[in-house]
């Protein structure tokens, strides 16, 4: 059985680990043989962002990389979309998986869909609902060219439902849950991030932020100052800044600096990243990923944004959307704080109850195994 896995940017290559890990351990337990040929658009391109990923998440190296790069959005999606359908004419795969909600999830589905090969999407259904942001465009579309629909949570079976695509859909659990699960031990084993930024048995918080939305508008000095003051005045703050970020302060805002508390630090590894969300007090964020992953981790989350695709992190306590406001941000932080102190220890957040049980990869790989058997 031959499969195509199209990534390109960072959640992907988490979200791609386990189910490869899942595909290439098939055959030990009386599957078929299933030849997964990963295609990496370069939509990320630093190793930052991406060598360090397939290294430390034991990623076979991608048997085709397209190295589109940057650009518009536009631009970016055609030459993925060109170069994708050149691999796919040329492999002949029996099915397409396509991961997440970015421009490459986008340009894998489209390209399979109109040569007609199957389609399966990983992460589908989630919606927040603002067509504002280009992931939701993407998610959207994926979904509705897909021919299998692998939902991480009820909710996302339930939004699948409200637009007909019931049929098409299962719910499998979350793939992010059973990374976190196979690489936290590691993690904490091999990662000296703590040590490092001199934040072992200290307090702290962890910052990202990359959203168009936050970084392409008036949004971002206010979130940096916001960033500055929750640093200043309730903890002190690791913020690993995503390129993107780094090069809009440089043109939005070239005048603002990190105040006391706020330290600015490289993007970081996945096996890093989860060290210091563990280890964090609160974790303040736009990410997607990173919200659900304080959420595994039981790290309380507070969401720089209006709306979010993961509302069962809210609905049990774990996370607090605040979007954009200083005032905000800070009572919010200071209430986490203030919880933690008077328990004395972290929250617990059952992420099973609602993301499943830690072996979505496995129960995507039979499901793609019995479509193409059919
Ligand atoms: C993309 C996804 C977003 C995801 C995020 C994770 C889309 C529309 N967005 O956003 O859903 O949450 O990845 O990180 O697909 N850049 C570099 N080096 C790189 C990659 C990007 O410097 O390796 C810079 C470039 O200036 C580029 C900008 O970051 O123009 C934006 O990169 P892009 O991949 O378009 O979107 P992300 O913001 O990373």
């Amino acid at each position: 059985m031959r499969i195509v896995s199209v990534v390109g940017a960072r959640p992907q290559f988490v979200k791609l680990a386990p189910v490869s890990r899942a595909m290439s351990s098939v055959h030990e337990h009386g599957g078929p043989v299933i030849e997964d040929i990963i295609v990496h658009t370069g939509q990320h391109y630093d190793p930052g962002l991406s060598d360090i990923f397939f290294s430390e998440l034991q990623i076979p190296e991608p048997g085709i990389e397209l190295d589109i790069g940057s650009g518009s959005h536009g631009r970016q999606t055609a030459g993925m979309l060109e170069g994708i359908e050149r691999v796919l004419l040329d492999v002949g795969p029996d099915m397409v998986v396509v991961y997440g909600d970015t421009n490459s999830t986008l340009a894998g589905a489209l390209a399979a869909a109109k040569l007609r090969i199957p389609i399966a999407h990983v992460e589908a259904g989630l919606r927040s609902f603002d067509r504002d942001m280009p992931e939701e465009v993407n998610r959207i579309v994926s979904d509705h060219v897909a021919d299998i629909l692998f939902a991480p949570t009820v909710t996302a079976m339930e939004n699948l439902a409200k637009e007909n695509l019931a049929e098409r859909s299962v719910l499998v659990g979350d793939v992010m849950l059973d990374a976190i699960r196979f690489n936290s031990n590691l993690s904490a084993q091999r990662s000296e991030i703590l040590s490092i930024l001199n934040l072992e048995n200290r307090p702290f918080g962890v910052a990202t932020l990359h959203r168009a939305a936050n970084t392409d508008s008036d949004r971002l000095l206010v979130l940096l100052d916001a960033l500055n003051r929750v640093a200043r005045d309730l903890l002190p703050v690791v913020f690993p800044v995503h390129p993107r970020t780094v090069s809009r302060i440089g043109t939005e805002c070239p005048d603002w600096q990190p105040g006391p508390g706020l330290s600015l630090i490289d993007p970081v590894g996945y096996l890093d990243m989860i060290r210091l969300t563990d280890a964090a007090s609160v974790v303040l964020t736009d990410s997607g990923g990173l919200q659900k992953e304080a959420f595994f981790l039981n790290t309380p989350c507070v969401t720089l944004r209006e709306e979010t695709e993961w509302p069962e992190t809210v609905d049990a306590g774990g996370n607090v959307l605040v979007g954009a406001a200083p005032d905000r941000i800070c009572e919010v932080v200071s209430q986490v704080l203030g919880e933690l102190r008077d328990n004395g220890k972290q929250p617990s957040f059952s992420a099973e109850q609602y993301f499943g049980d830690g072996n979505a990869a496995g129960k995507i790989v039979n499901g793609i195994i019995d479509f193409v058997r059919r």
